[in-house]
């Protein structure tokens, strides 16, 4: 059985006075669910040192694939270990778009995540226009050949997370039938058993986008569905609790 993981992306969202919500979500942590919450690359040493030895893990939200170098504004994988975190966004569909990020990219970033330690919660998704191509399914699993790095198949569940964020589906209030998330996340697992053997079973598989304390269970009660991304309702422990209270149940 995969791990259930409830993951905030804080996004471009918070400065020291979020110090307190995180007080807050640590007391929120419930049985059997792992939280990480990746705040803006300025949080991440001070929110580590204050979450230490709690069940709430710190992530980046991207990184650079290089480990030193002339990247002016850029963060390696080794200095987000360095400053606490865990775990490391990748692939997010805004970086895609903001920064036009490749899955080439993304999987050199993965793979220098993998070396530095660090657990990518490698995003993937179609947009809208994709969608309504019906391409939904060739899109995810092109860009998962492209951006999952090769794991060792005794070592892929603990050392990989992948989520299925839809593009038109983050920060839209819009989220997909329960019946389009099934068969979303049945196709990356049998892409990832492909590649990956039995040891795929044990990758978690997250949702992402628009996800709320109100939609929570119904998303968590779906097939290879083992935890949230969530964005806007990750920044305040009153509703991230919520959403870590129905995965805990599910
Ligand atoms: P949202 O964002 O929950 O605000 O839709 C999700 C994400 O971008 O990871």
């Amino acid at each position: 059985m995969p791990r259930k993981i409830a993951a905030g992306n804080w996004k471009m969202h918070g400065d020291g006075a979020a110090l307190a919500e995180l007080d807050a979500l640590i007391a929120a942590a419930a049985p059997g669910v792992e939280i990480v919450i990746c705040p803006p690359a300025t949080l991440i040493a001070r929110m580590a040192d204050r979450a230490r030895g709690s069940a709430v893990a710190i992530g980046g939200q991207t990184c650079h694939h290089a480990a030193t170098g002339a990247h002016t504004g850029d963060i390696s994988a080794a200095m987000l270990v360095d400053a606490g975190a865990t775990h490391v966004i990748l692939g997010h569909s805004e970086r895609r778009a903001d920064h036009a990020e490749s899955d080439a990219q993304i999987r050199a970033q993965a793979q220098a995540s993998l070396a530095a330690g660090l657990i990518p919660i490698l995003c993937v998704g179609e947009t809208e226009a994709e969608r309504d191509a019906d391409v939904t399914l060739a899109v995810v699993t092109g860009q998962l050949a492209a951006a999952v790095p090769d794991l060792a198949p005794d070592t892929a569940g603990a050392s990989l997370v992948v989520a299925y964020e839809p593009v038109w589906a983050i920060g839209t209030g819009r989220v997909p039938t329960t019946a389009q998330i099934a068969e979303v996340h049945g196709a990356i697992r049998a892409h990832l058993a492909d590649r990956f053997g039995a040891a795929a079973q044990d990758i978690p598989l997250l949702y992402g986008g628009s996800v709320k304390p109100g939609n929570a269970a119904e998303i968590f009660a779906v097939a290879n569905v083992d935890g949230a991304l969530v964005g806007g309702a990750s920044l305040k422990a009153t509703d991230f609790s919520g959403i870590i209270g129905a995965l805990s149940a599910a």
